[in-house]
């Protein structure tokens, strides 16, 4: 029984991956939950502790203090002004050390050395403003009266971890005297060799995870590898899932050019290893598939179409790959929630109506250098982290044998319904590069007058949605035809589906080859049928055309009025489902399930509130996404035409700023 449990547990965990740890004081402890979590263990610890007494600069710094010999004194972290008066604590009395420094300028970085500082009754005559770079340090050093004149001042800085050499270089350049007091609390271990065997089999590809518990281990890695092995590492680093245990660690990261695949809810040893073990096959399947993607358009063709020159097309892969809105469809972790929106070139915008003013709406989608010009502007005016191509779903019925008008006021009308079997009959499949063809031109013009770091999603409509325009002929309030052909001849209804699906498949992998980088697929009518008619009458015609995508493209299931049956819509397919805001995000995504991503559930019509209002909104659901990786901010359905741009702009902003605490 007990048994039973214990294989349950490793095949649902790490399915017996050598799972690689650099954690030092509780080593013990990593390799038994890697194991628990039905991982090999491979722990090295990356650090030893380092007696306070052995920090010898610190104690020569202290010598030059007593004897009056420096102007300024620097803290520039919490952690190293603490550890610098335990040190010195050791050996001075503490009222010494404080009456000392009482007799420099104190300069804090930030507020975690200014309140180290003020618990020792000291007050730092400077505290350097926001974002607390060595820029505002030096400039706040430079205009402040407390400051000796820089250029014959000595300076002392205290330094945890690695020195900032833009600092030091500004300093100098100054004329400034530094004097560097590096303080350590942890340093290489003594033995490094079972570093450099972890070293060696992670490049020999034995790992599938390295889990981080501590910033400093990064670096001491990187270390013990050296100028030999880094490059190596940091190659294969990127085919293993790794796993930081929070943001400082996820920073030294990416400063060594690492990618995070995963940082647990919580900062702690324990949460690491057990999200990392319930996640590793999705993760370790989405880095396979974003690698092969890069790999075959670095031997193929490049976004543009072209053969793709070796290096260049891969630095341009990597930066589409690297975006927040694509790692947020393989659900990775990002820098800041992507978002972008439904609609977003529209009338609400006046670049857009200025230029439909000149052409018909049709004219528009079918001239592929003003759709892309209307593409890119809406997107760089915005600041979105994605686009979407300026065309629309209905463009594909025209090929398919029917004739679509779109006047205005009245929504776009399809000439020659199908109502019968008969009818179903006359359908034509698509062959999308003969039909159309611009929507690929605009795709391929789109993708080379966008910046490069924006990913392109290409989109389709749905095949329900698509089915109830050809049936009804036009928009309906209760789908009287669509409904009525499901019922009365459900053989007619399947061949249709199936035909619009196949066409559907075309249709988007030919938007791929163009140059999208994902595709959304459009269901916005669905929401009238119960989930006995969608599970069987639209889930299998869904799923057909998501199955058919290109592998490794990323897919958005986008549907409104389905939360009642959403695990259905989820069941259909898609890497992301896009929700309305009927439901709760909360809720929306236990019901999707977690190896899924989710996009959308902001009220389109909250942006006709108060700026105030809209902030207050976007933060809530900010907050309900709770920083969980795979969340990709948009509306629940396309901005309104009314929608003051402001507020969009706002909106945009909003989400940019938030910072998951
Ligand atoms: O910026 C983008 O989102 C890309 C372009 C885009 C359009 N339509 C342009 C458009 C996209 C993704 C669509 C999808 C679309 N088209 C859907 C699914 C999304 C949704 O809103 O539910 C549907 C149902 C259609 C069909 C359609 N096209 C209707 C019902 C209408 C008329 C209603 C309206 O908003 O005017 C359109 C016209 C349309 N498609 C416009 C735009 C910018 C407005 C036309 C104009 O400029 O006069």
């Amino acid at each position: 029984m007990e048994e039973a449990k214990e294989s349950m547990t490793k095949a649902k965990g790490f399915g017996g991956y050598c799972v690689a740890a650099f954690e030092a004081r509780f080593a013990q402890e990593m390799a038994k939950l890697i194991n628990t979590h039905g991982g090999k263990p491979m722990v090295a610890p990356a650090m030893a502790e380092v007696p306070l007494g052995q920090n010898v600069s610190a104690f020569d710094f202290a010598e030059k203090l007593f004897r009056n010999e420096i102007a300024i004194n620097v803290f520039m972290t919490g952690v190293g002004t603490r550890t610098l008066f335990e040190v010195l604590e050791t050996r001075y009395a503490k009222e010494h050390l404080v009456e000392a420094l009482k007799r420099t300028a104190l300069v804090a970085r930030g507020p975690k050395p200014v309140s180290v500082l003020r618990s020792y009754g000291l007050f730092p005559n400077v505290v350097v403003p926001e974002p607390n770079t060595w820029r505002e340090l030096l400039e706040t050093i430079e205009s402040s009266e407390c400051c000796p004149a820089l250029a014959s001042a000595t300076l002392a800085l205290q330094e945890y971890g690695v020195p900032n050499s833009e600092l030091l270089q500004e300093l100098r350049k100054r004329g400034v005297k530094v004097l560097q007091v590096p303080v350590y609390r942890w340093a290489l271990p003594e033995d490094t060799a079972p570093l450099s065997e972890a070293v060696r089999r992670l490049i020999a590809g034995d790992c599938q995870v390295a889990l981080f518990t501590n910033a400093m281990q990064v670096s001491h890695l990187f270390q013990v590898a050296g100028q030999g092995s880094g490059e190596a590492l940091r190659e294969a680093l990127r085919r293993v899932v790794v796993g930081s245990v929070g943001p400082v660690c996820s920073q030294a990261l990416r400063e060594l050019g690492v990618q995070v695949d995963l940082e647990p809810q919580h900062p702690k040893m324990g949460q690491l290893v057990a999200e990392a073990a319930a996640q590793v096959h999705t993760l370790l399947k989405a880095k396979n598939t974003a690698r092969d993607a890069s790999a075959r358009m670095d031997v193929g063709v490049n976004g543009y179409g072209e053969p793709a020159r070796h290096g260049k097309a891969s630095t341009v892969v990597d930066k589409l790959e690297d975006s927040a809105f694509m790692r947020a469809c393989r659900r990775l972790p990002t820098s800041h929630t992507p978002i972008w929106l439904m609609r977003q070139a529209g009338r609400y915008m006046p670049e857009y109506r200025a230029i439909r003013a000149k052409n018909s709406f049709l004219d528009l989608c079918k001239n592929s250098d003003l759709a892309a010009e209307v593409t890119v502007t809406a997107a760089h005016r915005l600041g979105a982290d994605a686009a979407i191509i300026f065309a629309d779903i209905l463009l594909i019925v025209e090929p398919m044998g029917l004739g679509l008008r779109f006047e205005k006021g009245d929504g776009p009308s399809i000439d020659g319904a199908i109502r019968s079997q008969a009818d179903v009959g006359r359908l034509r499949e698509v062959e999308p590069e003969e039909s159309l063809g611009y929507v690929f031109d605009a795709v391929r013009k789109t993708r080379a007058g966008l910046r490069s770091d924006i990913p392109l999603i290409g989109f389709a409509g749905a095949p329900f949605t698509l089915a109830s325009y050809i049936v009804e002929g036009g928009a309906s309030k209760n789908y009287r035809h669509t409904k009525g052909l499901m019922y009365r001849e459900p053989s007619a209804w399947h061949a249709m589906m199936s035909s619009i699906a196949r066409s559907l498949v075309k249709y988007l992998n030919g938007q791929i080859a163009a140059g999208a980088q994902a595709v959304q697929l459009f269901d916005s009518w669905v929401g009238c049928l119960g989930p006995d008619d969608y599970r069987e009458f639209v889930l299998p015609y869904t799923r057909q055309v998501i199955e058919g995508v290109k592998p490794g493209v990323p897919v958005i299931n986008f549907s409104t009025g389905t939360s009642s049956y959403l695990e259905l819509v989820s069941a259909a397919g898609g890497d992301v489902i896009g929700v309305d805001w009927r439901i709760d995000l909360g809720e929306a995504w236990s019901r999707i399930g977690p190896d899924k991503g989710i996009q959308g559930n902001l009220d389109p019509l909250v942006l006709f509130a108060e700026q105030v209002t809209i902030k207050e909104r976007v933060q809530q659901l900010l907050a309900r996404a709770a920083g969980r990786h795979g969340y990709i901010f948009n509306l629940g359905h396309g901005i309104l035409p009314e929608t003051p741009v402001d507020n969009v702009l706002a909106l945009v902003d909003t989400v940019h700023e938030w910072r998951h605490s």
